[in-house]
């Protein structure tokens, strides 16, 4: 979409923009260049230029903005926060009602429906078009005169939500494009809303680190964030959108019509649209086709998106024309589905079983199932909650999905085929291990063993820390682990590092050379990074990602006993939750005692030592107002990156020092108001790099 050239200008202009202030007069220009880097980054995944800088670019519009509240234009990229909770999603109709496709599962499928497509159409051969189908949530977009105006959801296919404030935090999708440029004023888009896997992981790992279900798959995902009422949230989890089809199209008279497929995703694409142009292959007759589908199966589980099948479409408009559709699905157009991930079962049973905070979750014996190549018969079925909601009685017929790499989940129960024999499932009111009566906090759906010694949150507490995940101790897994415990031979964290081996080579299955593999798998995870310690001590709600963000702020793990909440709440993703629980498990001399120990035992209880200047402001936030007067803003904000450190957009609780120049404004003042914001002079700033 941007010449080689269009993307030199962009480049000189973006360097320009650092020291340069916004006008009235280049403001356009502005908005243009962020434009043009959202294009590289959520397009064409491939930025030009650091989150930083771009966030540097942002910041000056907005700022302008703000204090120029005339200028804002709908299509500004500052426009794309809602600025309020939604109240409704109003119902609108399609332009062009969204109708389904036609499935098909093998070659005979695709062979069958190209002859009807040829004898209809009547040609020898057909050129078709092959791209993937996306598994998300389908949406419509229409654009009048170059504006984004609104975006649907399908809903029945004729009316859907009008969900235009959450469609405008997704920023694949242009708020404007030049559509006037090729002659049209009027267009309704197709496509599909997406969360990629990676978010996705992210995202589930949030919820159950929050103790929430995870969900089945990332289709789901991107359904239910489209409808959420928050828009800022929506903007925080990352959906994407892939553009497919044209459904209407009003032409100037200086318009030039479409002729093929092919080109309507050249056009989505060229006017700044994530079209599937290059995952798109446009081939002769239906044997290339069949080729090209079963080939591109191979590749799904190296996108980082998911896809459930191809989709293939006759290429000329025209064409298509002629061979029209049923009240169901087009005639031109045909999904080949891949291999399911979804398979029925029956519910047998459900055990329960004690997790290392004490946890009961109930997991649900099934009717074996192969899914996606691996057979399944038992899934977590969560929480009493999970289970009302799923609806899921013993002896349900039940749909499950193993999708990717997400641990198999039930997606529903089919409560139409029951026979009247089913029962609900009943919990247990004492802990099935330790019998200690159970207890359920008020606003939390897990129920929980309160005893501190039951043997079976002991032994998941060990499991967790030895996990690959966590302190990673290869030779000390589930079924060695089981043994040494049952057999007292271990009971506790520290006990880890002083196992008696002369017992173990008494054990049936251990020879001299598993002793010492499992010697020194133990020996090694004492320098194990900081922030799987942090992990493997199973402080509730610390997962691995938030075990990260804590790690990156400390020196050893005695800081994290030291801070309170306050201070915690200050870290990236910290809520008062997990704050709360962190305090509560260093608050907890049994806790205290294991980390001496640890610490005692040889275990690297602090981050690693620093090799040179180069991350010294690690976990450090800093913001600069005012002017300097030794160097530019931008060189002491670079300064600020190379040594680790981070600078903040604004004023808040999570900024730790607010760098101070001439002539500063409004900054100090808030700053001033908030505790723990440490101001600093240009010279104060110099002396701390220096030392
Ligand atoms: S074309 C009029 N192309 O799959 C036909 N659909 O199961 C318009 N889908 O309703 C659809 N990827 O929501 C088309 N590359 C693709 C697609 C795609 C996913 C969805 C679409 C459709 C559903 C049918």
């Amino acid at each position: 979409m941007y010449s080689k050239d269009a993307v030199n200008t962009y480049l000189t202009e973006t360097k320009q923009w650092m020291d340069a202030s916004v006008t009235s007069q280049n403001l356009s220009a502005l908005r243009n260049l962020l434009r043009f880097h959202e294009h590289r980054y959520y397009v064409e995944n491939n930025p030009l230029i650091s989150d930083y800088e771009y966030d540097m670019l942002y910041k000056k519009l907005e700022a302008y903005e703000k204090a120029h509240p005339d200028c804002i234009v709908p299509d500004s990229p500052t426009q794309r926060v809602g600025p309020a909770l939604i109240k409704d999603f109003p119902k609108t109709a399609h332009l062009v009602p969204m109708l389904s496709l036609e499935n098909s599962y093998t070659a005979e499928d695709l062979l069958d429906w190209d002859r009807k497509a040829r004898e209809a159409a009547g040609l020898d051969e057909i050129t078709y078009t092959v791209e993937p189908k996306f598994d998300g949530a389908s949406i419509s977009l229409f654009y009048e005169n170059d504006l984004l105006v609104r975006g649907v959801t399908r809903g029945d296919g004729v009316v859907g939500d009008d969900i235009t404030p959450n469609i405008r935090q997704i920023r694949s999708i242009p708020l404007s494009a030049p559509f006037s440029k090729y002659g049209i004023h009027q267009i309704e888009i197709r496509g599909e809303v997406l969360m990629n896997k990676s978010h996705f992981k992210t995202y589930n790992e949030t919820l159950m680190e929050e103790g929430q279900p995870p969900l089945a798959n990332p289709r789901n995902a991107a359904a239910g964030t489209l409808r959420m009422k928050d828009p800022t949230v929506v903007r925080k989890r990352n959906l994407e959108g892939f553009l497919y089809h044209i459904s209407y199209v009003a032409y100037d008279p200086n318009g030039q019509e479409l002729k093929t497929h092919e080109a309507s995703l050249n056009l989505l694409w060229d006017l700044g649209f994530r079209s599937p142009k290059k995952e798109m292959n446009c081939l002769r007759g239906i044997a290339a086709v069949i080729t090209e589908v079963q080939s591109f199966e191979n590749k799904r589980d190296s996108l980082d998106y998911e896809i459930d099948g191809m989709v293939i479409k006759v290429n000329a408009l025209d064409i298509q024309e002629k061979l029209g559709m049923t009240s169901h699905h087009p005639r031109w157009a045909i999904a080949y589905k891949f291999k399911a991930r979804q398979a029925t079962s029956r519910l047998l049973s459900v055990e329960f079983q004690v997790g290392r905070t004490g946890a009961v979750t109930p997991v649900a014996k099934i009717e074996p199932v192969a899914v996606g190549g691996v057979t399944i018969s038992s899934i977590s079925i969560h929480n009493q909650d999970y289970i009302q909601e799923k609806n899921l009685l013993l002896g349900d017929q039940i749909l499950i999905e193993r999708s990717g790499d997400v641990i198999p989940q039930i997606v529903k129960s089919i409560p139409e085929v029951r026979t009247g024999n089913e029962e609900p499932i009943r919990f247990p009111e004492n802990c099935p291990v330790c019998h200690h009566p159970l207890h359920k906090t008020a606003g939390e759906a897990v129920w929980r063993c309160v005893n501190n010694h039951c043997q079976a949150q002991r032994l998941e507490r060990l499991l967790h820390f030895v996990s690959k995940d966590a302190m990673d101790i290869r030779y000390l897994g589930e079924a060695n682990l089981q043994r040494f415990f049952e057999k007292g031979l271990l009971s506790d964290i520290p006990g880890i590092y002083s196992i008696e081996f002369s017992m173990i080579e008494t054990m049936e299955g251990f020879g001299t050379k598993s002793i010492t593999n499992l010697r020194e798998a133990i020996e090694k995870s004492k320098t194990q990074p900081l922030h799987r310690l942090i992990y493997a001590l199973g402080i509730r709600y610390v997962g691995e990602t938030t075990a990260k963000a804590l790690a990156q702020q400390i020196t050893s793990i005695y800081d994290l006993e030291a801070m309170n909440e306050e201070r915690l709440m200050q870290i990236e993703d910290v809520g008062t939750k997990v704050a709360k629980s962190i305090v509560d498990y260093f608050h907890n001399p049994i806790n205290q005692q294991t980390i001496r120990a640890l610490e005692k035992q040889g275990v690297c209880v602090r981050a690693a030592e620093r090799k040179n200047t180069d991350g010294a402001l690690t976990g450090q936030t800093y913001l600069f107002t005012g002017t300097l007067t030794k160097m530019k803003r931008s060189e002491a904000e670079a300064l600020v990156e190379s040594r680790g450190g981070k600078i903040l957009g604004g004023v808040s609780s999570k900024l730790q020092f607010l760098v101070v120049g001439e002539d500063a404004g409004s900054k100090v003042e808030k700053a001033k108001k908030i505790p723990g914001i440490k101001l600093l002079t240009e010279d104060e700033f110099l002396n701390k790099l220096s030392n």
